[in-house]
Formats: C-alpha cells, sequence, structure tokens
C-alpha cells in the first residue's frame, strides 16, 4: 500500500505539522507501507519531500521546517491516483499511484476540510474526517453550536468578528466575569490566545487573536481540570473507539498551556497520563468523547479536550487531527490503552482504506 504523508501547510502550525509528520515518518510500519512525503510549503506549494525522519524531529526545543524543494507535486485528479512532479523544463513525470493519503496538517487550510474537499474531488481514500466534521471542528463557535445542539455541555463564550463596535463587545463580553480567554475562532496549539485578567488588556487580546482570523471567541474561564481524551473511528465494524484512560494539563499557578508550554520551553503546565480519575468520572469522560466525535459526525481519529467540572464535563473544544508526534497526548492515550504508535498509524489507515 502507498501512503502519501502530507504535512506543512499554511496555518501559524506548519512547524507542529511537520513534528508531526517525522513523528510517523519514523514509525510508520514499513513492511505493510510505501510511503511519499508531500510538503505543503507556507504559501501553499505541494514539494517533494525526502523520507528522513529525523529532520522532521521536535529537538531541543527548535521547530522543525520543511525541507528545501524545487520538485512541485501535481495531485491526481479525475480518480488517476497518479502523482505527478513538475520537471525544470515544465513537463511533468510520474511519481507513482497512491493508495491513500494521510494528511498529518494542523489548522486552516489542513484540518479544516479543505484539503479534505481537495481529496475528496480526486477521489483518493484520506485519514480522518471528512470536509464538513473538520469544517466544524475547526471552528470554535460552531463546534459549540453544534455540541450544544446535541446536548453536550460547553462553556459560556461570546464571538467578536473584527469590525464589531467596541461597545457591543463589551456588553457581550460582561457577563463571562473574569479572567476571559480570548481565542481566535480557527487556529491551534494555542496560537493567538491570551488569558486575560482585566478589561485594560482586552484590547491587546483582540489584536493577537485577529492577527490570527477575523472572528474570535471570548470564553469564560471553567472551575474544572483540563482533560483530554482520545477517540478513533470505526475499524472492522468495531464501532467509535474511545481511548480506556484520560489524560489531564496540569497547570502550575496562573499560567495556561500555551504553545511554549506546549512546545518548547520549561512551563507551567505538564501532561499526566494516565490522569487521576475515578472510574464514574472516566466512564462520563468517556461517553461525552464518545458522543462530541459522533455529534460532528467526525471520523478517523480526534482529541476531545474536555474540563471535568464539579457538575460534570464541559467541551472545551475538538481536534480533527491532533498532534500527534510520539509524546503527543492523542498517541500517549492510545499507549496507555494498549494500542502502540506503530499500530496506531496502521490503524489510520487501515481505517481510511476499509
Ligand atoms: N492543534 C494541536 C496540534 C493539537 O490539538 O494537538
Ligand atoms: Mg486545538
Amino acid at each position: 500500500t502507498r501512503v502519501a504523508v502530507v504535512f506543512g501547510g499554511r496555518s501559524s502550525e506548519h512547524a507542529i505539522s511537520v513534528a508531526t509528520a517525522g513523528g510517523v515518518l519514523g514509525a510508520i510500519d514499513r513492511d505493510r507501507y510505501d510511503v511519499v512525503p508531500v510538503g505543503i510549503t507556507a504559501r501553499g506549494r505541494f514539494v517533494l519531500q525526502p523520507d528522513a525522519p529525523d529532520r522532521f524531529q521536535l529537538a531541543d526545543g527548535v521547530l522543525p521546517e520543511l525541507a528545501p524543494s524545487d520538485t512541485e507535486v501535481v495531485w491526481p485528479s479525475g480518480g488517476s491516483h497518479e502523482l505527478r512532479a513538475v520537471t525544470p523544463e515544465g513537463g511533468l513525470r510520474p511519481l507513482g499511484r497512491v493508495d491513500v493519503v494521510l494528511p498529518l496538517l494542523h489548522g486552516p487550510f489542513g484540518e479544516d476540510g479543505t484539503i479534505q474537499g481537495l481529496l475528496a474531488m480526486s477521489g483518493l481514500p484520506y485519514v480522518g474526517s471528512g470536509v464538513m466534521a473538520s469544517a466544524l471542528g475547526t471552528d470554535k463557535e460552531f463546534t459549540k453550536t453544534v455540541l450544544g445542539a446535541a446536548g453536550i455541555a460547553v462553556g459560556r463564550y461570546a464571538v467578536v468578528h473584527r469590525d464589531d463596535d467596541r461597545l457591543a463587545i463589551d456588553d457581550r463580553i460582561a457577563p463571562l466575569g473574569w479572567p476571559v480567554f480570548v481565542k481566535p475562532a480557527r487556529a491551534g496549539s494555542s496560537v493567538g490566545v491570551s488569558r486575560v485578567t482585566r478589561p485594560e488588556e482586552l484590547d491587546e487580546a483582540l489584536r493577537v487573536a485577529f492577527a490570527e482570523d477575523d472572528k474570535a471567541l471570548v470564553e469564560a474561564a471553567v472551575d474544572g481540570r483540563e482533560i483530554e481524551m482520545a477517540v478513533l473511528g470505526s475499524r472492522s465494524g468495531s464501532g467509535v473507539r474511545v481511548s480506556a484512560v484520560a489524560g489531564e494539563i496540569v497547570v502550575d499557578g496562573d499560567g495556561f498551556y500555551d504553545f511554549d508550554a506546549k512546545y518548547l520551553a520549561d512551563s507551567p503546565a505538564r501532561t499526566v497520563c494516565p490522569a487521576d480519575v475515578t472510574d464514574a468520572e472516566l466512564a462520563e469522560l468517556r461517553d461525552v468523547a464518545r458522543r462530541a466525535f459522533e455529534a460532528l459526525e467526525c471520523s478517523g481519529l480526534a482529541r476531545v479536550d474536555v474540563f471535568l467540572t464539579a457538575h460534570g464535563v464541559v467541551v472545551n473544544e475538538i481536534n480533527t487531527i491532533p498532534g500527534f508526534t510520539p509524546i503527543s497526548m492523542f498517541p500517549m492515550l492510545w499507549e496507555a490503552s494498549g494500542l502502540h504508535y506503530r499500530e496506531l498509524i496502521t490503524d489510520l489507515i487501515e481505517q481510511a482504506l476499509e
């Protein structure tokens, strides 16, 4: 089976995607799969990449990049499944047939339904959610709208658009209390996210969020433990599967799980897997994660991020292409559930081929 692994991309999570691909290229079962690494540059060009896992790792706090490449990849169309490269003379040279695509892209132009649409048009099977679930899952407003309509608890929030009147914004967010979290509606890895404790800090937080997107969410702080659950789609008629354990983000002091904490520095945040929860809490966490996955009609995989509060589980967001390096929470949750990293990758690819 020949797998096109697609990574990089146009979003602010480009480097995280490259790190995710480094993990996957290093672990994918080479007896089963031939791999074609395809990068997407920050400007959106599809380029052939070396099959060199080592150069795409996140090491010593340095974010990895795509390898320089002049070989532009032309995506198949019309059901041909043939990848081609543009030659220096402007002709096309065959790169061979691809059976399935593994998009390892985070954020806009990757996790949001855009590349899923391209792949659906091409007729190629691909790993993960389809166009609609990807688009919904990437948009923090519509995620909450759909989950709320399905009877799943979500936090309180206000939506702010770039050109909204400032007084109207103040009215909308007043009921949320302080602190609030200000986020771009469609980004990830906490890029553009601020924790705001005082009204005077709001303008700056909105400016930072609007650098990523024309729409921002202002979310009330939720009093609860920060828990993450991993979900896999159905394989061989198994139905949706949820990790047997929960993961927890523990933050010391007033910090939050920001970009640096996720990937770079020594930080006030750390991950605990498995989290110390009661059997009853775990059962509820697993149930809510499954229902969230199903409410958004996800497929393949997702990580569901929630708060465990005194009044039950409140969903924060869903990631349809979660971080996937070997030390990311999604693979750790499956490892702790008895599904090892390599088999997890196999599972995802085989789901797409079913
Ligand atoms: N958006 C990052 C990659 C995550 O959810 O893991
Ligand atoms: Mg996210």
